[in-house]
């Protein structure tokens, strides 16, 4: 059922589901005070019970409020990109109202989203929302309304509209709690050098005392248990072809690659699927503004299944080493990994 944000702040605080907007992708939210509405999240997922919740607040005020540990470090970053595309993993003091969202850890990871449908609902609401993506668990995550509701139907009791996200994949994840170490645990398109940025700034003017370092990836165990498991998988086979390889191509029902590349084999394919001889062929968007490329990945993966073809081959071309580029080589690569023909 479509709602209005009225609507969706009343299912929320009778702890039931909503599907609402951000700027990345879609939430799955439920209100993070609520543990039987976190756990109906967690069913209408089948996510992994050991995978906490990013939990969702509407201003740094509000974080403080419950207690989290809002460090200098934090304050800063939060300062310079929130609302935003940037979490932070934070240490959660226990006993916490949000133990049900982060599955009892003392660490939570906060998110300040950028959207005007999501900020209007976070305030009314008055309470923080944990929400994963929302897709099913494994699947690519919703950055439309007819992809979501075609995925996760009447699990979810209302559906709240606000366009297709802008940013197109998942927010960048940091670890803010260690002053002389930022680490990204999961990239985005804040990236190393936006943070450097910002962090070098705040030490310049005095807002921290020391200078951190930022890194990318945990070492040894994750530290977001999410990244242990298969993600952004379409149901379609998926195999994987280089360009720059001297390999030959790998015939395939359809194929996912860039305008450019697209064109070099003189197909002209834009927001819909062609159908040229005997396969199709998707766009990605334009190798020279991969924001679009992150606007759309998802979807064309969401296009890819509705033809309902039984190969497709995902043309992988090197992208470079912007934020952006490293972020969406994360999604790719995990995306390959997690549905290929050859599973092993
Ligand atoms: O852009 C985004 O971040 C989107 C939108 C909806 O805000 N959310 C999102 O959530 O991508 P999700 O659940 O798909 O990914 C959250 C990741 C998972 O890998 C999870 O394991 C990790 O964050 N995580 C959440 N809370 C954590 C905690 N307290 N400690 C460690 N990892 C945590
Ligand atoms: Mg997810």
């Amino acid at each position: 059922m479509h709602v209005s944000v009225v609507e969706a702040v009343q299912l929320l605080k009778n702890g039931k589901l909503v599907v609402f907007p951000t700027e990345t992708v879609y939430g799955l939210g439920a209100s993070a005070l609520s543990p039987e509405a976190v756990e109906a999240v967690y069913r209408a997922k089948g996510r992994p019970r050991d995978n906490p919740l990013i939990c969702h607040f509407y201003d740094v005020d509000e974080i403080r409020r419950y207690g989290v540990t809002l460090t200098p470090l934090a304050l800063v970053l939060f300062k310079a990109a929130a609302p935003g595309p940037l979490s932070l993993l934070l240490d959660l003091p226990l006993p916490s109202p949000l133990a049900a969202a982060t599955g009892g850890r003392a660490t939570i990871i906060c998110r300040i989203p950028d959207h005007p449908v999501a900020l209007e609902l976070l305030r009314l609401v008055d309470e923080p929302i944990a929400a994963p993506s929302a897709n099913t668990s494994g699947r690519m995550s919703g950055t439309r309304l007819d992809m979501i509701e075609a995925d996760l139907h009447d699990k979810i009791d209302g559906y709240l509209d606000g366009g297709t996200s802008v940013v197109g994949i998942e927010s960048t994840i940091v670890d803010a709690r260690d002053p002389h170490c930022v680490t990204i645990l999961r990239p985005g398109v804040i990236g190393r050098e936006e943070l450097l940025l910002i962090v070098r700034r705040a030490f310049e003017r005095g807002e921290i005392d020391c200078l951190p370092e930022v890194v990318e990836g945990a070492h040894g165990a994750p530290v977001t248990p999410g990244a242990r498991y298969a993600h952004y998988a379409p149901n379609t086979a998926l195999t994987e072809y280089r360009p720059s390889s001297l390999l030959e191509m790998p015939r395939a029902d359809a194929y996912l690659a860039t305008a450019e590349w697209l064109r070099a084999q003189g197909i002209d394919a834009q927001v819909m699927p062609v159908h040229v001889g005997s396969s199709w062929y998707l766009s990605l968007g334009s190798r020279d503004d991969l924001s679009s490329v992150a606007r759309r990945l998802y979807y064309v993966l969401y296009q890819l299944d509705q033809l309902g073809v039984s190969s497709a081959c995902f043309v992988h071309e090197d992208w470079g080493m912007s934020s952006l580029a490293r972020a969406l080589e994360d999604r790719i690569e995990k995306m390959l990994r997690g549905r290929s023909v050859n599973p092993r």
